[in-house]
């Protein structure tokens, strides 16, 4: 008796694996399991110790050390991770050191409000490690759960008296070369939490609304130019707007552009006479709600030598002077100049030598030089109000209004800025720009348009304030004189406190008392009791922007990569950059990868009253609700990471999340099927030589080894969606959809040893291997677990045996055009029966001889065949291949018609061939053992499963 053997005997064992992976993937146990056993947390260790010339080096830009875990994060640190694992993977030695950026003002407030009665706390008290050391304790652990490859044990955090030390040595070298000075300058000043700030603090308020002013200035003292017009037969006034009332206390000179037109008008309601912007006549006029008669128009330069007097103080002369910073589009083209409170009036102050006194203190309040009426009342509220009405006593106000603009805030307190004159330290930009613009524009950034934008933010940045009023920070080392103020730094005095830091961190800068930071030698002629050290801390841009020069290894101190999110390009970046150029000219990078910030799922921004904040915890292990929020584990969210366009914004929600998790599923089954198929196959003793392959083998070699190479350029392009495009057109395009479908009666119906059945599972074999390393860099979990399921790889890490190492003897150019003009015929013919089972059909195709036909004839030797290559492509019963139709043809036949294009070498040989496809209901019986339409009986099977059933009897 003969025992049919149940169809897809081979599937037995795809089924076993699948069910038990699925049941792992579920255990988290397993998972943690698994990052042991594939070495995850040594393997940057062990590349480390690899014996390579190789460098690949991505300097960390340090996140702040304050606060949770956020998809920023994850954003960031995973794409670093992609591009490491991947250097990795191609035989680099990675150096990743991650860091912290912990000192600043957030940190400095949160300690302060965790302590009652925080503000009269000494520096020393406010001036805590622990904040930041559980923020940086529980990011770390959050990035180490995302697969992030790091230098974890030696992580740089900027408190680190060596990181401070080497900070101190950059600030010194830039000192030495004459870049760091100290003026009193207009700086921002942010009155809510006491300090300067720079302009990479500031965030703009578009719907800042302030309390705008024409205030009229009397003339003192006609220009002579206008002697003849202004003849003082009516009282003459210099027309002035302004959005801050409160500076005008402070005004010292009322500005004209030289070039323009100007116009002397009498107002048809009072009668006086007013001089403004010719251009702005009618829509002043129309503004104060009267007339203006033109009287007369002169060129502004005629003003020149004029005086007015101040509308408020009495004695006080303003005098009219020629500037270029005049806006013409808006006011009255006539400005009114405090030099305490703006930087173009702090340039004309100094060039005409007029008075810069500033009247408003550290928290924006009017100080008693102001006089009684203003004294103590904060600039922005109710000394406005104040100056208003003494304006309106005077009669110089001649209208007030409320004025939306964009406005600077303070970054951290998101209260309004002001702009303060005080003593405050610089770095000297404009003498280091032109070199920092010249090495940058030898540096690859990525994408190429965010060069020109880092660029014209150089280009504004005259100067880099870098002094702060606050503790929390590496101190400015300067020492000043008690009697004068005047201020002792040089390279000795800077050596002396590096040392001390060095030793015992900044904190001694507070601690000591000044005689053991200042030696008696560097005292010079006077005692060290003579001097005090300086209270101000440096801007903490300075403090990560010289990471270079405690993080960079080798002589040379530079990175491969830098890459940060687009906010960098005016700070991390920047400060980096400059920093490096003062100290030593050069770049602290080689390229500058730029990411766009992440979003909403429909573009929004992210807020907790929206509720649309992505917690990357969340997403990993799910929230309360898993029915709302599943737990999707790490290697979902590096897809999203993967997947996304980064170069622009990065949008994030329920949808995409769940549409990741649905692509790496789909990915999983592709992976599935092909460790289900090589079960018993070891690649040592069975692979099958290209060259004996089944044609369409050798195609899908030919694909794998093209497909290796876009994978690999596109991670060279850090376009990492672009590997996952690629990636899914490859698994469901080519493997799943056509290669898996086509083989199936191979993998399960012929002899396990058939060499027919190890040639595609040879090329199974070498997908699997090519495919899981061109995804690991992204999703090293799954690529792991896979690999501790490919009996022959003996356990080796997808991470520790190399890159996709696809021979090139897999080349073989033209082999598409056999494959792929047999798979148009199978589209036609499989159109033609539209959506029936194509094994109850048998297809004759019909070429005229020529190349194509050539092309056929070696995938089908016979005229007919139900065992051939041409046949497994067309999923047919049985296929013909002839040169002419049949002549019993019936007229009623379903003929499908096509054409296929071959093109040869390049394009030498091209033609354009057609042919002719007959599908016909097969008049042979199901085989019971292959369930095709092979068989004389359907109790008998077809003549090859008998021949493979003996085979198997013989063997045993
Ligand atoms: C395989 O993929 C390539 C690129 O996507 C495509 O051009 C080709 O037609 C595919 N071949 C098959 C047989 O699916
Ligand atoms: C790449 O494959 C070739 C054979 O195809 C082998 O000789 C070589 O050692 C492999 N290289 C690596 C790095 O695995
Ligand atoms: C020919 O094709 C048409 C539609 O494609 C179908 O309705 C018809 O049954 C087919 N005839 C034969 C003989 O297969
Ligand atoms: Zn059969």
């Amino acid at each position: 008796m003969f025992h049919p053997l149940p169809a897809f005997t081979y599937l037995k064992p795809t089924k076993r694996l699948l069910l038990q992976m699925q049941r792992l993937v579920i255990v988290l146990v397993f998972f943690l399991s698994l990052l042991q056993k594939c070495g995850f947390s040594e393997l940057y260790s062990w590349q480390r110790q690899r014996k390579t010339k190789q460098e690949f080096c991505l300097h960390d830009g340090p996140p702040y050390a304050n606060g949770d875990p956020h998809v920023g994060h994850a954003l960031n640190k995973i794409l670093k991770d992609i591009t490491n694992r991947f250097h990795v993977m191609r035989g680099y030695k990675v150096h990743y050191v991650p860091g912290w950026d912990c000192h600043g003002l957030p940190i400095e407030l949160k300690a302060l409000s965790e302590v009652r009665g925080g503000e009269n706390l000494s520096p020393m008290e406010i001036r805590q490690r622990a904040f930041a050391e559980r923020a940086i304790e529980k990011q770390k652990s959050a990035f180490i759960r995302w697969g992030v490859m790091a230098d974890w044990a030696n992580c740089y955090l900027t408190f680190d008296p060596k990181y401070e030390a080497n900070q101190l040595r950059v600030f010194s070298k830039m000192h030495d070369k004459g870049l760091i000075y100290r003026d009193y300058k207009p700086v921002f000043w942010s009155p809510s939490t006491k300090t300067a700030l720079a302009e990479a603090e500031l965030e703009y308020n578009e719907q800042h609304v302030s309390r705008s002013v024409y205030v009229k200035f009397p003339l003192l003292k006609s220009p002579p130019k206008l002697a003849s017009v202004i003849d003082g037969s009516s009282p003459a006034n210099v027309l002035v707007w302004t959005t801050q009332p409160w500076t005008v206390p402070a005004n010292q000179a009322v500005c004209y552009m030289p070039d323009s037109a100007y116009s002397i008008v009498k107002c048809a309601t009072t009668g006086q006479h007013f001089i403004l912007a010719a251009d702005r006549v009618e829509s002043t006029a129309a503004v104060l709600d009267t007339q203006f008669e033109v009287i007369s128009t002169c060129k502004g330069a005629d003003l020149a030598d004029g005086f007015c007097a101040h509308p408020t103080i009495p004695g006080r002369v303003s005098p009219l002077l020629p500037a270029n910073h005049v806006a013409m589009t808006k006011g009255t083209g006539l400005v009114h100049t405090a030099p305490a409170h703006g930087m173009e009036d702090y340039g004309i102050a100094s060039h005409h030598q007029l008075p810069t006194d500033c009247l408003v203190d550290e928290s924006g309040c009017f100080t008693e030089a102001a006089g009684p009426e203003l004294k103590n009342k904060y600039v922005l509220e109710e000394g406005n109000e104040a100056v208003i009405k003494m304006l309106q006593a005077a009669g110089s106000l001649l209208k007030e209004e409320k004025y939306v603009h964009s406005y600077p805030y303070d970054w951290r307190s998101k209260k309004p800025m002001i702009i303060r004159a005080s003593k405050q330290w610089f770095v000297n930009t404009a003498d280091v720009k032109a070199t920092a613009q010249d090495v940058l524009k030898k540096v690859k950034v990525i994408p190429t348009s965010a060069v020109n934008r880092m660029l014209e933010m150089l280009d504004r940045r005259t100067f880099w304030c870098i002094s702060r009023q606050r503790c929390w920070g590496v101190p400015i080392p300067a020492f000043y004189r008690k009697s004068t103020g005047e201020c002792l730094m040089n390279s000795e005095t800077i050596a002396d406190v590096i040392k001390i830091v060095e030793q015992q961190g900044t904190d001694a800068w507070w601690a000591l008392p000044t005689e053991q930071l200042l030696s008696k030698e560097s005292a010079g002629v006077h005692e060290v009791s003579d001097y005090v050290k300086g209270q101000d801390i440096l801007d903490i841009w300075f403090d990560s922007g010289t990471s270079w020069a405690h993080v960079l290894e080798g002589a040379e101190q530079r990175a491969d990569i830098y890459l940060e999110g687009k906010d960098q390009l005016g700070g991390w970046f920047q400060s980096s950059l400059l920093t490096s150029v003062a100290a030593r000219k050069k770049a602290p990078y080689k390229t500058l990868v730029v990411h766009g910030f992440t979003l909403g799922e429909k573009g929004e921004k992210m807020s907790k009253s929206i509720g649309n904040v992505v917690d990357p915890e969340v997403v990993i292990n799910g929230g309360e609700d898993h029915t709302k929020d599943p737990p999707y584990g790490a290697d979902v969210l590096r897809w999203w990471v993967a997947e996304s366009n980064v170069f622009t914004e990065v949008l994030i929600g329920p949808v995409v999340l769940s549409a990741a998790r649905d692509d790496i599923n789909k990915l999983r089954n592709t992976l599935r099927f092909m460790l289900g198929n090589l079960e018993g196959f070891n690649p040592e003793t069975d692979s099958i030589p290209p060259a004996e392959m089944y044609i369409v083998d050798q195609y899908m070699l030919h694909l794998l080894h093209e497909y290796g190479s876009k994978v690999t350029e596109a991670y060279k392009q850090y376009d990492y969606s672009k590997v996952v495009r690629l990636l899914q057109a490859f698994c469901s395009r080519n493997l799943s959809n056509f290669y898996f479908s086509v083989i199936k009666d191979r993998l399960y119906c012929e002899e396990a040893k058939d060499p027919k059945r190890r040639s595609c599972q040879t090329v199974l074999a070498e997908a699997l291997d090519v495919v899981v390393r061109s995804f690991a860099p992204i999703l090293p979990h799954l690529a792991e677990e896979v690999f501790q399921y490919i009996p022959y790889k003996k356990g080796k890490g997808v991470f520790r045996t190399g890159w996709i190492n696809a021979s090139s003897a897999w080349k073989k150019p033209g082999i598409e055009e056999a494959i792929e003009g047999a798979c148009a015929m199978r589209d036609s013919f499989l159109g033609s029966i539209s959506g029936k089972n194509a094994l109850e059909y048998e297809v004759i195709i019909v070429i005229e001889p020529g190349l194509l036909f050539e092309l056929m004839e070696a995938l089908q030797a016979e005229e007919t065949s139900s065992v051939s290559q041409l046949n497994e492509i067309m999923m047919a019963s049985q296929t013909t291949l002839l040169s002419e139709l049949p002549k019993e043809t019936p007229s009623d036949a379903n003929i499908t018609k096509g054409t296929f294009l071959i093109n040869l070498e390049g394009g030498d040989i091209c033609e354009q061939c057609s042919y002719k496809v007959i599908a016909r209901p097969i008049a042979k019986a199901k085989c019971p053992r292959c369930r095709r339409y092979t068989a004389e009986s359907s109790s008998t099977p077809c003549p090859r499963c008998l021949q493979v059933l003996a085979a198997g009897k013989g063997s045993t």
